[in-house]
């Protein structure tokens, strides 16, 4: 295989010639979210990477990341060539939440506004009035509480979960679950704590409820980066993704970031917490879309249309 270098310069090379831009999330190799940085592209939460990608005059994006970061990509600029390391790479959000059952739950609720997050397929986007973020669902909750409405969420059921403790909101839940997150574990990570008693907790609203109850600082991604900035300690308990890890450590050189614990980082298995997805992108695949073309990312003509409106009303309020 080509070394590690080579490649980078070859896709530096590449993106120039296919008038081209990459945009890559926190969770993928570092490599990836360096490379982005350094040719003018941007890592970041999902909630920014659909931003950057409808906003930059590059005709072609190329998005590290999971499907749904892709087909939002496709949706928000549909003039635009949308390529992908591999197109496999899902999301078991997405998976859990198929259209054919989403529509019937939204049947049996026509009373409620219809809030989904991001990760879900472009079908279940076009059935909802709001899409969210993880960094911008419970503003917008709060928002549609405020004016009166009741909440039908999908279908991050820990992420709701948690918004609606916070809220108070009169919602209804789809029962999905990020197979990531959901595998921290809040006795393991008391124990932790015990043995860092200074250390501050960081969590994504995406982990259990007994996890959450133990979080110094609950949010996205971004959320994370900027908790680990401000908040005054010098170790972190970081309940995310360990592809996180990496941004965390490159902006707080001096700080220590510990990887909570999940049923098998304790003893077996040292990063557990590592989406098998978001492992699907690297450099290799990033090279060979570019230079042949492959892995266009398509959007059917009528869903982009439709789920388009949710997701412009989402960009507009957090604009
Ligand atoms: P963010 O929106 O916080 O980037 O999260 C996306 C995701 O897939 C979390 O697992
Ligand atoms: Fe989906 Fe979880 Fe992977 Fe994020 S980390 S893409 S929510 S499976």
């Amino acid at each position: 295989p080509m070394e590690r270098t080579a490649l980078k310069d070859k896709i530096k090379r590449l993106l120039k010639e296919k008038n081209a831009v990459m945009v890559s999330h926190y969770y993928v190799h570092p490599d990836l979210q360096d490379l982005a940085e350094e040719t003018g592209g941007l890592v970041s939460d999902s909630l920014e990477m659909a931003r950057f990608g409808r906003d930059h005059s590059a005709q072609t994006l190329v998005v590290s990341g999971v499907k749904f970061m892709g087909e939002t990509s496709k949706i928000l600029s549909p003039h635009k060539t949308v390529l992908m390391p591999d197109l496999d790479a899902t999301c078991s959000l997405d998976l859990g939440c198929p259209i054919s059952e989403f529509n019937a739950f939204c049947d049996a609720h026509p009373d409620r506004t219809v809030v989904v997050y991001a990760n879900t397929s472009a079908a279940v986007k076009a059935r909802a009035d709001w899409l969210v973020t993880s960094s911008c669902a419970l503003d917008i909750v709060k928002a549609l509480k405020d004016k009166g409405q009741k909440i039908l969420w999908a279908p991050d059921k820990h992420l709701g979960g948690y918004i609606q403790r916070e809220t108070g909101a009169d919602m209804v839940f789809w029962e999905g679950a990020c197979i990531v997150h959901d595998e921290f574990k809040a006795f393991e990570l008391e124990a932790l704590i015990q043995e860092h008693p200074k250390a501050k907790v960081l969590v994504h609203p995406e982990s259990p409820q007994d996890v959450v109850a133990l979080a110094h600082a609950v949010g996205s991604t971004s959320a994370i980066l900027k908790a680990a900035q401000t908040l005054d300690a010098d170790t972190f308990i970081v309940a995310t993704d360990n592809g996180m890890l990496h941004k965390l450590r490159t902006l707080n050189p001096t700080k220590t970031f510990i990887e909570a614990p999940t049923a098998g980082n304790s003893a077996t298995c040292k990063s557990c917490a590592h989406c098998p997805w978001m492992a699907m992108n690297g450099l290799a695949g990033v090279a060979r879309v570019l230079e042949h073309g492959l892995n266009e990312v398509h959007v059917d003509h009528q869903l982009i249309d439709r789920a388009r409106l949710p997701i412009d009303r989402m960009l507009a309020f957090t604009a």
